[in-house]
């Protein structure tokens, strides 16, 4: 659990409304447990959960119920008010750090349902997860299969049905929401625009640098390509390189690279996550993750390299590079986490807006990644990129 919500519920945050009907979720106390009592008695809610005639709980099981709670380290339970309606119900989630991610549970009254309310609350909650626990991956539910309205809020939410994990006993759902899904989306989705960001006048000078030092380093070597997206930078690196294996997450830039180096015979494409890289086979002798680092959360960085070093030959040359901040060129930067990871809103030729995790790290800071694991660290600055260059250590 992140430092700073510790098992002191007094200090877990309020969930912020965005407007004054907005509603507010704050931690449970026992002094809310008459509402909460309502609420589990009624046969209406509790339905979708197999008890038609609600829990029928009186004060003394819900005090001991509570009495658990507060002993529970992983569970975080918040009664959520707006105004005009008052009690509206409870939300929950449930820590499963060996599985990084997190139950979520939601229960209104029917005087709270159908105005929007929960919508907004469990996104805050959802937001409040990904916040401050920083080891987990994923939030997840299983709604019920007849509780339409329940698969409409968290569908509005941004969870989904998925494959239920293997590690998992049977249940009748799997709906997910995974940290960086809107990362995934935003590059899915504007994959036919994604090059554009190459186009700008002023970069080309450090991007024909950038594509000159990358032929050099990668010349001969065997290169696994991390999050390779349209293939612009496999392009190059293809027809020098003894071999690429180019991967993504996103099968929808796959196909764009596919077409683009189509022609270059040692270079090939996979879908991988580079937190996984499930299937990638090992030994390569060189590693390049271009504009991938600044997307990667800071807490995840270690485990995304020992990942991507096991892949690797020992002495392997890693190459990493990315954006520097450069102010009036850079997209703006919309926030900052409690981890000190950066967002910026992406906006789609249509409009449609993403939150994307955008980090723009220093020497001091990928020095301070590599530590113990690589030697010859070089790093180059450009006016709008940066260029890292290592070999692992074993
Ligand atoms: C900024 S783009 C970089 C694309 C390419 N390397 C380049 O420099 O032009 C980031 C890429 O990361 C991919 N991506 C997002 N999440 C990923 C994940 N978990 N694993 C692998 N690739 C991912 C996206 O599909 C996108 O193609």
């Amino acid at each position: 659990m992140h430092p700073k919500y510790n098992r002191d519920r007094r200090r877990m945050p309020r969930m912020a409304p965005h407007e004054t009907d907005s509603p507010v979720s704050r931690p449970t106390t026992e002094a809310d447990l008459p509402d909460l009592l309502a609420l589990w008695n009624d046969g209406r809610v509790m339905q979708w959960v197999g008890f038609r005639s609600g829990l029928c709980y009186d004060l003394e099981r819900a005090r001991g119920w509570f009495q658990r709670l507060k002993s529970d380290p992983a569970r975080h339970h918040f009664v959520v008010h707006a105004q005009g309606v008052g009690f509206c119900g409870e939300l929950c989630y449930a820590v499963d750090s060996v599985h990084r991610r997190a139950g979520l549970d939601i229960k209104f009254v029917p005087a709270a349902q159908g105005k929007g309310l929960a919508t907004k609350a469990l996104r805050a909650l959802v937001d409040l997860v990904f916040r401050s626990e920083p080891q987990v991956d994923a939030v997840w539910t299983e709604p019920a299969l007849n509780n339409a309205a329940a698969r409409r809020l968290y569908g509005r939410c941004g969870l989904k049905p998925t494959p239920r994990p293997a590690d998992m006993t049977a249940g009748s759902s799997y709906w997910e929401l995974r940290r960086d899904s809107d990362l995934r989306r935003y590059y899915a989705e504007q994959a036919g625009e994604y090059d554009r960001v190459y186009e700008k006048p002023e970069r080309q000078n450090d991007l024909a640098r950038l594509r000159e030092k990358l032929c050099r380093l990668l010349t001969a070597r065997r290169v696994l390509e991390i999050a390779c997206g349209t293939g612009y930078w496999t392009e190059p690196v293809g027809p020098v390189a003894k071999s690429v294996l180019a991967t993504d997450i996103n099968p929808e830039v796959l196909s764009i690279a596919r077409h683009r180096c189509g022609g270059i015979p040692s270079v090939r494409f996979m879908e991988a996550d580079a937190y996984t890289l499930a299937g990638v086979e090992r030994d390569f002798t060189a590693a390049l993750a271009a504009f991938w680092w600044s997307h990667v959360p800071r807490s995840r960085i270690p485990a995304f390299l020992s990942v991507l070093h096991l892949k690797l030959a020992s002495d392997a040359l890693v190459v990493l590079m990315d954006n520097r901040f450069v102010p009036g060129s850079s997209t703006p930067i919309s926030r900052t986490d409690q981890e000190g990871n950066t967002y910026q809103q992406r906006q789609l030729a249509d409009g449609r807006t993403y939150e994307v995790l955008k980090n723009f790290p220093d020497e001091a800071e990928i020095g301070r990644c590599l530590a113990g694991q690589a030697t010859e660290v070089r790093f180059e600055r450009l006016t709008y990129y940066w260029l890292a260059t290592y070999r692992i250590s074993r």
